[in-house]
């Protein structure tokens, strides 16, 4: 497995370009497996976690056909499901990716069937399935769980009214996804909020589908008999952009970010802003200065349009180089503190106890040999690494290739000093 080996302490400058966002494209692709028409994604990541999915998409039988738009240069994906051969997901590419549950709705919708086993994915605490299993009952699939897989199966889905109990961004897709065929209309109330669910409702209306309310937290979906053919651009990934933004504020750097929605990034900016650094939004850019040592702020993780449970780890970074102490709260998921362990073998003073930790900045990290064991963790212990004195070297980085497209590449043409050992 290969790693990174960092030589910190150089202010980050220059442009860099966020990619397609990684959580927008991942359910797209699995809502194309709905139509029997080809759908084209536009801008796609080149990405670990999308290369599986694609894998999937082919054991299923659709024909994947990924590429670059001669217009704009940027990777694109086409999908025709036309004959799906399967409706059981190959339990090895299942379990390296938690996302895979996202097909349980569309091939549900689609074929009526789907076999899938416990998903995989990030190491950040249980994850549960509780929540996908409930609402895919509430459009009256049959769900049996048996020696570590899941089936279901469906004569017809019918449009129903489902309250989540917590605004689950994958329970939120798979339910618009498995509604888009079904009969009669579906509501789903306190849905996730999150940009990436806009995206999917606007991909999925460009192949015909009707849904309505994505981005507030009633969401409603009309079933469809047919789908057409479809084209679409897939946002910017905001949890990217993000990780340039707090990398150069820890570095003391002046950065641009291009292709950004500052919307997306509103709640790192507040962020970094009470933080001392200047964070100014353009058309599509993002530029963010700091000057010096950053101040020691506070931070809650919560659903969109809160702060990230993505950023945290990477914001824990800057945090552990801030002047003063932060408190950093983090209330979507459990566990999800393991890069605290790593940063203190680079000099970082963090106590962690429950879903609270505690961060003493310190004046500078010491460069280190430390793991990543997550995508976001790993994001963190390179920013760590580009803040520290002296040389990171950050194993695992198969975590990191999951979620970032070149991120190596990137930062050096930031002027960062990484490189990439197989
Ligand atoms: C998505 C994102 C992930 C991000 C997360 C929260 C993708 C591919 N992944 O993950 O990067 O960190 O949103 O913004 O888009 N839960 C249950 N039962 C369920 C489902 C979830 O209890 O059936 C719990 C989870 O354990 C977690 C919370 O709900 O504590 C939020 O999870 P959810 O919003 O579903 O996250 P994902 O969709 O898995």
């Amino acid at each position: 497995m290969g790693k990174f080996v960092i030589r910190g302490g150089r202010p980050l400058s220059g442009r860099v370009r966020a990619s397609g966002s990684k959580n927008a494209v991942l359910p797209m692709l699995s809502a194309a497996i709905l139509n029997a028409e080809p759908c084209t994604v536009i801008d796609t990541p080149d990405l670990k976690d999308v290369e599986v999915m694609l894998d999937i998409l082919r054991w299923l039988g659709a024909a994947v056909e990924a590429g670059f738009d001669p217009r704009s240069g940027r990777g694109t994906i086409t999908v025709h499901a036309r004959n799906l051969k399967t409706h059981e997901v190959d339990e090895h590419l299942m379990r390296e990716m938690r996302s895979s549950i996202f097909l349980m709705g569309p091939l549900l919708g689609r074929l009526g069937h789907a076999r899938v086993c416990y998903p995989g994915g990030c190491a950040i605490g249980p994850r549960p399935i509780d929540y996908h299993l409930r609402v895919l009952r509430a459009l009256g699939a049959r769900i049996e769980e048996r020696a570590g897989f899941i089936y279901a199966e469906a004569d017809r889905l019918v449009g129903c009214e489902v309250h989540l109990d917590f605004p689950s961004v994958g329970a939120t897709e798979n339910l618009i996804m498995a509604a888009v065929l079904a009969e009669g209309t579906t509501v789903v109330r306190n849905a996730a909020k999150e940009p990436e669910i806009v995206d999917l409702q606007n991909f999925l209306n460009a192949m015909g589908a009707r849904v309505r309310g994505a981005g507030t937290d009633v969401i409603r979906v009309q079933g469809a008999s047919r789908l057409g053919p479809a084209e679409h651009a897939v946002i910017p990934d905001r949890i990217e952009a993000g990780t340039f933004m707090v990398a150069a504020a820890g570095t003391g750097g002046a950065i641009t970010i291009e292709n950004v929605i500052p919307e997306h990034v509103e709640a790192v900016t507040a962020k970094l802003r009470e933080a001392g650094v200047e964070v100014e939004a353009g058309a599509g850019v993002v530029h963010v200065s700091a000057r010096g040592r950053v101040r020691a702020v506070d931070y809650k993780t919560l659903p969109y349009p809160g702060f990230p449970t993505d950023m945290q780890p990477q914001f824990m970074a800057l945090a552990s180089v801030a002047d003063g102490t932060s408190i950093i709260t983090e209330t979507v998921f459990t566990n999800r503190f393991t890069q605290a362990e790593e940063l203190r073998r680079m000099g970082a003073s963090i106590k962690t106890e429950g879903y609270t930790a505690v961060v003493q900045g310190m004046e500078r990290l010491s460069g280190a040999t430390v793991t990543a064991t997550d995508l976001r963790s790993g994001a963190a212990l390179v920013v760590a690494g580009l803040e520290a004195e002296g040389v990171t070297t950050v194993e695992n980085v198969i975590h990191v290739d999951r979620g970032y497209e070149a991120l190596e590449v990137k930062l050096r043409g930031l002027g960062a000093d990484i490189e990439r050992i197989a």
